[in-house]
């Protein structure tokens, strides 16, 4: 078995502080949708590890739910450049107050062509919780809700992120050692 540890040897969110991370933005989200429908919406795959810390650590019922989308063309950013490859499946997805969980914002246009989407399809509840931020690389404005750390220009891997499908069982993030020349 490879180790993958040898190809990310720089540590930039280790587990620890992943962890103080989203137990404080389950406090921030559990306190804010008291009384709501939550539906957290996880953008497959690279959230899946954040969405199921999270997810245990609110204090208030929630259903939850998946899309896979990408975005596509760099031209104008319209719903119509967002490629969905899976669907949210809960019928009805308007009586939720949807919460996007995702887990990096980079140029913001899946974000952005996202939540128009929704919206476009009468879910008027829609916000966004992202781990990582990355503000230096936005493309068309957009700023998420809750934001559990804003990181430097790096690409990053582990704790659900890949680089072509790889390292994202890690359980802390990375950079690659390919990556880390700056
Ligand atoms: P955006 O539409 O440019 O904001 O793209 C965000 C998507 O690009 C994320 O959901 C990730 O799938 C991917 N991405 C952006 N930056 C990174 C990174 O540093 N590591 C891994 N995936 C990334
Ligand atoms: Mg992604």
């Amino acid at each position: 078995m490879i180790d993958q540890t040898n190809e990310v040897s720089h540590i930039l969110i280790s587990s620890e502080e992943l962890d103080a991370i989203t137990t404080r933005l389950a406090a921030e989200i559990s306190r804010d949708y008291r009384g709501k429908n939550l539906l957290l919406l996880g953008i497959l795959k690279g959230s899946v590890l954040f969405m199921a810390d999270l997810m245990r650590k609110l204090t208030i019922p929630a259903e939850i739910d998946f899309m896979k989308v990408s975005s596509y063309g760099s031209g104008t950013v319209s719903s119509g450049n967002l490629k969905i490859y899976l669907d949210i499946l809960r019928k009805n997805p308007e009586e939720c107050d949807i919460l996007i969980v995702e887990d990096i914002i980079d140029s913001g246009r899946t974000l952005s062509m996202l939540t128009r989407h929704l919206r476009e399809r009468g879910i008027e509840s829609v916000r966004t919780v992202t781990l990582l931020d990355k503000p230096s690389r936005r493309e068309v404005s957009f700023t998420p809700d809750y934001v559990g750390r804003e990181i430097p220009d790096y690409f990053v891997v582990g704790y659900g992120l890949d680089y072509d499908e790889k390292y994202r069982t890690l359980p802390y993030i990375g950079i690659p050692d390919f990556a880390f020349r700056k």
